[in-house]
């Protein structure tokens, strides 16, 4: 598949198979590719070694877990904590 000039978002990107997967998008020419991970099982180390600034990672414990995991009712609660936050 070619990611040319694509912005790539991988969930659970700091894991074993997204941070290849990571890698594999960066040497196809993605524009950019954002990981989004809670780091519960992650780790930084697996992607430290990527000197790329189209690497963005977010590590928004919090927002992810609620985000992937919970209910519609909970996603509602988040986005009202974020709110609150802003
Ligand atoms: N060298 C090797 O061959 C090797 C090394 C490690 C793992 N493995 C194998 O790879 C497989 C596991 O790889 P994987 O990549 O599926 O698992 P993983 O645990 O490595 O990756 C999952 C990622 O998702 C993240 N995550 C989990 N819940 C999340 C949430 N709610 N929000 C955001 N991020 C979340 C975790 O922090 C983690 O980074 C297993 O079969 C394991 O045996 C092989």
């Amino acid at each position: 598949m070619s990611v040319n000039g694509m912005n790539v978002l991988i969930t659970g990107g700091a894991g074993f198979i997204g941070s290849h997967l990571t890698e594999e998008y960066l040497a196809n020419g993605a524009n950019k590719v954002v990981v989004y991970d809670d780091f519960s099982t992650g780790t930084m180390e697996n992607l430290e070694h990527i000197k790329d600034g189209r690497l963005k990672i977010i590590m928004d414990l919090f927002l992810i877990k609620m985000d992937l995991t919970m209910s519609f009712k909970k996603r509602r609660l988040t986005l009202w904590i974020i709110k609150q936050q802003n």
